[in-house]
Parts: structure tokens; sequence; C-alpha cells
């Protein structure tokens, strides 16, 4: 497979997954798709966008007629979709365009793929639609144990990269979809449409659901670098509820390697679930990050504790998310690199050492800079 569309690339993970792709696979093309909206932010691929082997065009998923023209022109054999609305507290505020984005979006693709593919000589041999979902579709996991505990075949399956479990219970790739969110109602009614693509037109597909991702160039409306971003500027840190959630955390570069294998080596038609055994209470994560924050900016350790503020709880919160991933782990050998100390301890380091990148993206200035950059190269 040689001709690779990215969506989402100039996104969160999908730029770490472009990143890897241009830099391990040097005779593939690789087309970053990205409409750019304010999540989108091309400084975030600096490094790789001069490469010969990338392309950046900047498209929305929903323009059916350039997509399938692109799809024409570059003959194309491999999707991997990321582009997405992707914040939770966004879709409740605006759900219309999680609909439009997630599920009309990846209909739009699905349906030049199928059009393209179809019109090919080999059909579909050869080709694959992988489609990037979240462990959100799966709905809340009940908090059965909320001081946490160990369960000893979680300690084996992730060779000990966990923290504790709040729950009997996991998301196995069998759980059956309950989603609550707006956001995870896109995503989980776009997973049903790559299933069906699969099952009417035999389209080959994959879907991965992953867990939380934390690392170096997440938007700052997520909670992790907005808190570090807070405590740099020692604003307050908007807690919900009791910060009694739990969530799975995964360092963004152990996804994209997942990525990678899956795409390779994944079995069509599959799902695979990704993450790391990571569960942690909000509030648990949110001292660790104070904690890291004040060291590296030589503060007292703990100091800020103070800017921690109780607000109103988000509407339908999801209790606990805890992804179940040995399928992965042992039908493709992939298991995450990273203890949770030592990638909140990158991560933080990276956002302090990086503080022109988040005044950017928080000021939209990027977005001026590179439309000047990226005029010539724009299909719109
Ligand atoms: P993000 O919000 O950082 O990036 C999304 C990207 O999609 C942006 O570059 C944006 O410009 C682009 N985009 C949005 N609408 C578009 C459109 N209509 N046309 C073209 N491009 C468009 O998101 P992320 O956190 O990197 O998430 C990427 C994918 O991974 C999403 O599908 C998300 O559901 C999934 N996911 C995310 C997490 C997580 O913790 N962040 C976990 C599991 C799964
Ligand atoms: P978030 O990063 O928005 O990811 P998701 O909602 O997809 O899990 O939030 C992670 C957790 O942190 C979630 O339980 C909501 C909570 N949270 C806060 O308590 N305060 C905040 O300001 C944000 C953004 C999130």
């Amino acid at each position: 497979m040689r001709n690779i569309i990215i969506t989402g690339g100039a996104g969160f993970i999908g730029s770490h997954v472009v990143r890897l792709f241009v830099n391990k696979y040097p005779e593939y093309n690789i087309i970053n798709l990205d409409k750019l909206t304010y999540a989108g932010n091309l400084a975030n691929l600096k490094d790789v966008e001069d490469k010969p082997n990338y392309k950046f065009v900047k498209m929305d998923i929903c323009d059916f007629d350039t997509f399938y023209k692109l799809m024409q022109d570059e003959q194309i054999d491999g999707i991997i979709h990321l582009a997405a609305e992707s914040h939770v507290d966004r879709s409740i505020k605006d759900p219309f365009t999680f609909a439009r984005t997630n599920v009309m979006g990846t209909l739009s693709l699905l349906q030049a793929a199928k059009l393209y593919w179809e019109s090919l000589p080999e059909k579909y041999e050869g080709k694959l639609f992988y489609h990037i979902s979240t462990d959100e579709v799966y709905g809340a996991l009940e908090m059965t144990n909320p001081e946490g505990i160990n369960p000893p075949f979680m300690t084996k399956a992730s060779s000990g990269k966990h923290h504790e479990a709040y729950g009997e219970e996991f998301f196995l790739e069998t759980t059956k979809y309950a989603p609550h969110s707006p956001y995870s109602a896109s995503k989980a009614s776009s997973d049903h449409f790559v299933r069906a693509f699969h099952d009417t037109y035999g389209m080959p597909t994959i879907v991965t659901n992953c867990s939380n991702n934390y690392g170096p160039y997440q938007f700052p409306e997520k909670l992790i670098p907005l808190f570090i971003n807070n405590i740099r500027y020692r604003k307050s840190l908007p807690v919900y509820g009791k910060g009694e959630n739990v969530r799975d955390w995964l360092y963004v570069e152990d996804h994209a390697r997942a990525i990678d294998t899956i795409f390779h080596n994944g079995r069509v038609a599959e799902t695979y679930n990704i993450g790391g055994f990571n569960e942690w209470k909000n509030i648990d994560i949110i001292k660790v990050i104070i904690q890291v924050v004040d060291r590296m900016l030589g503060r007292e350790e703990g100091e800020d504790m103070d800017l921690i503020t109780y607000v109103t709880d988000r509407l339908g919160h999801d209790a606990r998310y805890a992804i179940d991933s040995r399928k992965l782990q042992t039908e493709l050998g992939w298991e995450p690199s990273l203890q949770f100390e030592e990638g909140i301890e990158k991560t933080v380091k990276w956002y302090l050492d990086n503080e022109g990148w988040l005044n950017d993206v928080t000021s939209g200035d990027y977005q001026k800079y590179y439309d000047n950059m990226y005029g010539d190269k724009t299909i719109e």
C-alpha cells in the first residue's frame, strides 16, 4: 500500500500518526487531509512538512466531490480516518456540528472510497479504510471499587504499566455500544457506518476504539494541557463535580504505534480496543500534574493545590472508562511503552518548553500563518 490519506493530521493524535508514517515509511505517499478547524494546527507538523513523501490538503471531509477527485488523482489505497470534532463539552453545546462532521463526514469518505475502489480492476484488493474511534462509544462503567483495586490479570497484561482499577468490568471489543454524550453518539454512529460498508459492500475496514490520550500538541481545551497551562499562569483549575470520574490514559505516541501496527497487521473487519490499563481519578491526576508543574517551574511542590476549584459537573458525565486491550496485545504484540509517571513528566516538560505553541493555538495566530504558507497547496 503506497498512497495513503490520513484525515485530521493537523490535530492532536493525527499529527503524531502523520509524523510516524512519514518518517517510518519513506516509500509511502502520505497525504494529510484536514479542514484546519480551531483544533487543526500545521505547526504540529513543522518537522515533516518539507519531506518529499508528505503533502497537505486543506479539505472538509464532508466535501464528497473534492474527496472523490483526490482519491482518483492520488490513486489512494489506504485511508486512516481521524478527522472529527473531538471535545465532549463542545458537543453538549453544539451537537449539530458533531453530527455533520463525525457522521456525515465519515459517510462521505466511505461513499467516495467505495465508488473509487469499485471502479478499479482490482476493486478492494489491497485497500483499507481504517477508522479511529473512542472508548466513549461503550458508555460508562460502574465504579464498584471507588478506592481502586489491582486485579492480577491486569498486571500481567499491561506489564505493570497500569495504575489502579476502579471496577471489575472493562470495555471489550464485544461490549454493547451505549454512548451518552452527543460526541460519543456521533462517533458510535460513524463506527456503525464503517462496519455497514464492510458488511454491505465488502469494503475492507478496521475500527479501533482507544482510551483518553495525552501528550504533546493536544489542544488546550482538554484536561491535561488546559491544567498545565493554568497552573503555569496560576489560573484556577475547574474540576467538574467531585473530580472522581475515572479515565484510562494512554501516551499519544503509543496510540500512534498501535495504529501503525493495526494498519499493517490488523485483520480486516475486526475491532481492536487500545489502552494501557492506566486508570486514574481526575482529582488524582490533577494533583500529580500540579506537583510536576510546580517542580519543573522551581516552585515548592504542591504549592498550587489551592488552584483546584470544584465546579458544576459536566452534563451526563460518564463515571468510568477502562479499556481491556488484551486482544491487541496478544494478537498483534503491541504494548504501551511508557509508564504514566514517565509520560506525564515528558508531557508537562513539552508544554512548559513550548509556550509559544500554546500561546499561538489559543490566540489563533497559527491560522493566519498557515493560510499564507499553504495558500498555493490548498484544494477548496
Ligand atoms: P483533535 O480535535 O485534536 O483534531 C481533530 C482534527 O480534525 C483537527 O485537525 C481538525 O481540523 C480536523 N477536522 C475537524 N473537522 C473536520 C472536517 N469537517 N474536515 C476535515 N478535518 C476536520 O482530535 P484528536 O484528539 O486528535 O482526535 C483524533 C481522533 O481520535 C478523533 O476521531 C477522536 O474521536 C479519536 N480519539 C481521540 C481520543 C483523545 O483522547 N483525544 C481518544 C480516542 C479516540
Ligand atoms: P477531557 O479531556 O475533556 O476528555 P473526555 O471528556 O473525552 O474524557 O476530560 C477528561 C476528564 O476531565 C473528564 O472526566 C472531564 C474532566 N474535566 C474537568 O474536570 N475539568 C475540565 O476543565 C476538563 C476540560 C475536563
